[in-house]
């Protein structure tokens, strides 16, 4: 998804904007651009394919000033070209505008501004806001872009700069992020923090309808119409290392070894020792409404989404509340039904994810209470959200959510803790039974990634490596493990898999079965563990390879598998936050030894702000 970043100081603005949008890679982008201020004139460079190329032009053609923006585009309106790619200008290129979003009403905006005789140079819908801003400009860039975004609908966030006012940045945003940094004499913006973390740690986060003027000594907060705003600067407390691989060839291996701690982090103030009370103040949510609540709906996207089918198994069966799982791009367009005192539970990492964001819309209408599970503080799913429990997983760089995911499952068994309790259906001796399973994951999964060997030597063994495709098979708890297993697998090593409920072998898959299949069957020790044997054989006796995740200890699955991957005794219904991590594994490390570029696959992007 596009990354924005500018600047405005005596640093050199490409080097804080380059550095700042290498930052911001993780996002995913297919071309970049960057335009300066400087000696009377606004310049830039853009380039098509990765930041490395930009780097390669900017030095052949250097820009210098003390204003700037740049940005990494993700192309949504035109093809990823140079020509499509940000900066886009007005006619006179006096008028520079970096963008992410979407301009719903471009078309009519363009169709209006071309009666007036203005010509395109692209097919983005970015270009109009640059037209749109020209024609308001009376020599105030402020209030020509406060103008110009009264006309605009849709999702943007967005950086302005003007050749005769080279010390002012605006910035505004409605429905994309956007972050204004506060430095000593020099000011940023950003479309997420760690593109800035290297230079200031204060930070406003600019809501929907806002527009800032930034200087570098001070900045103006009004809405579109001119009505002053007032925003609390905040302190970004992420660690400026955690933007970095810290010796690991890639971020997503990095997340993977940070899991142990992640989870303890999303422990950390919820949970003591020997306590039988779970701590969620920020959830927002009365006792009241907890024991009324009739109804839970859990909405997400792709991996969230599998940690909210962890959410549902786990509610259900400890707390006694019907649970809805959708995946919210369905919720958003099948006019569901939401009874009075239903609480929804938005799953997000980013907390910009445009169809969970329009799911939250439609339940709120609806008159359900919305506490989310959210990773980034601040985003647009926590503030539109009545409660949120923050994650506290720390920047998740990959493209691959790994990190996000065990502590989203993690805060899902927190929230049932709690509602059990509150609603009368969980006793103290079993709520402290529970929260010591939860306290004993970390030193789980630190086993497993100590103990790694045979699943390097699997992801390098060429009948996994370069298999065509792959079937990953769980019950119960572990279904949602199957799910996302194939997901880690097939979207970093592009090798076809699929996930599947293992009772649903015979109703179709099991056709798939040949002696060049993998297929990863999740049969760790508990209730489901017999049923999950049988279909292991049902699929030896089709020569299929079964490589099992299995309790360690268990050396009766041996003789069933071509391999197996153990992992530590775990209570069962926790069980999927320690499974994902060997499974996490061995897809970073196929991928790996495929070649593949493992924190950025191709298509995809990291933040999806857009449906
Ligand atoms: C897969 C992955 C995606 C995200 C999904 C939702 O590894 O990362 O499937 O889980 O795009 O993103 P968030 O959690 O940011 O809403």
């Amino acid at each position: 998804m596009c990354g924005i970043v500018g600047y405005i100081g005596d640093k050199s603005p490409v080097e804080v904007i380059m550095a700042g949008l290498h930052r911001l890679e993780y996002r995913g982008y297919d071309s970049a651009g960057v335009a300066v201020v400087g000696a009377g004139k606004l310049d830039c460079v853009k380039s098509l394919g990765k930041l490395k190329e930009l780097d390669r032009k900017l030095e052949e053609h250097p820009l210098h000033g003390n204003l700037g923006i740049g940005h990494t585009r993700w192309a949504t309106h035109g093809a990823p070209s140079e020509v499509n790619s940000h900066p886009h200008f007005d006619k006179a290129k006096e008028i520079a505008v970096v963008h992410n979003g979407i301009i719903e009403n471009y078309q009519e905006l363009r169709a209006a501004l071309q009666a007036e005789g203005v010509q395109f140079r692209s097919q983005t819908d970015t270009e109009t806001i640059a037209h749109l801003v020209r024609k308001y400009y009376q020599g105030d860039l402020f209030a020509a872009v406060k103008r110009a975004l009264q006309d605009v609908e849709g999702a943007y966030a967005i950086g302005v700069i003007c050749k005769d006012e080279p010390e002012v940045l605006v910035a505004a945003r409605h429905g994309s992020p956007l972050i204004v940094g506060l430095g000593e004499n020099e000011a940023f913006i950003a479309s997420d923090v760690p593109a800035i973390m290297k230079y200031t740690r204060k930070v406003l986060y600019i809501d929907n309808g806002q527009v800032c003027r930034i200087t570098r000594d001070g900045y103006k907060i009004e809405d579109i119409h001119g009505n002053p705003v007032q925003l609390e600067v905040k302190t970004v407390d992420w660690d400026d290392a955690a933007a970095e691989k810290e010796g690991y060839p890639h971020f997503m291996l990095k997340e993977i070894h940070q899991q142990a701690n992640v989870i303890r982090n999303t422990l950390r103030g919820r949970v003591h020792e020997g306590s039988d009370e779970v701590n969620l103040p920020d959830m927002n949510i009365s006792v009241e409404e907890l024991k009324g609540c009739e109804k839970i709906v859990i909405v997400a996207c792709g991996t969230a989404w599998h940690a909210g089918m962890v959410g549902k198994y786990l509610i259900e069966k400890f707390a006694k509340v019907p649970v809805e799982l959708d995946l919210a791009s369905e919720y958003r367009y099948r006019d569901p039904i939401v009874p009075p005192h239903t609480i929804m539970i938005p799953v997000s990492q980013s907390g910009e994810t445009a169809d969970t964001l329009e799911a939250i819309r439609i339940a709120k209408t609806r008159g359900a209470k919305v506490a989310s599970i959210v990773n980034v503080v601040g985003s647009s799913v926590a503030r539109e959200s009545h409660g949120v429990i923050y994650q506290h997983a720390g920047p998740e760089i990959g493209v691959a959510s790994t990190k996000a995911y065990t502590s989203q499952c993690t805060a899902f068994a927190l929230f049932t803790i709690w509602l059990a309790e509150v609603r009368g259906v969980m006793g103290k001796a079993q709520a402290r039974e529970m929260i010591a399973h939860l306290r004993e994951i970390p030193e789980k999964i630190q086993w497993i990634l100590d103990n790694q060997e045979d699943i390097k030597r699997c992801a390098a063994d060429p009948k996994y490596r370069d298999a065509q495709s792959a079937l990953y098979l769980g019950r119960g708890y572990n279904f949602p493990s199957a799910l996302e297993g194939a997901l880690k697998l097939k979207e970093i090593s592009y090798i076809h898999a699929e996930g599947y409920a293992a009772g649903e072998m015979k109703h179709g898959p099991i056709a798939l079965v040949t002696n060049e299949l993998p297929v990863v069957c999740v049969a760790v020790n508990g209730d489901t563990y017999d049923k999950m044997v049988s279909n292991i054989q049902e699929i030896r006796a089709r020569s299929g390879i079964v490589l099992s995740v299995a309790t360690v200890g268990n050396e009766a699955i041996r003789p069933h598998s071509e391999d197996v991957f153990y992992v530590p005794e775990c209570f069962e219904p926790f069980s999927p936050i320690v499974v994902a991590v060997p499974l996490q594994l061995f897809a970073y490390y196929v991928a790996a030894n495929r070649g593949c570029d493992v924190d950025q696959p191709r298509n995809l992007a990291k933040s999806v702000t857009v449906e």
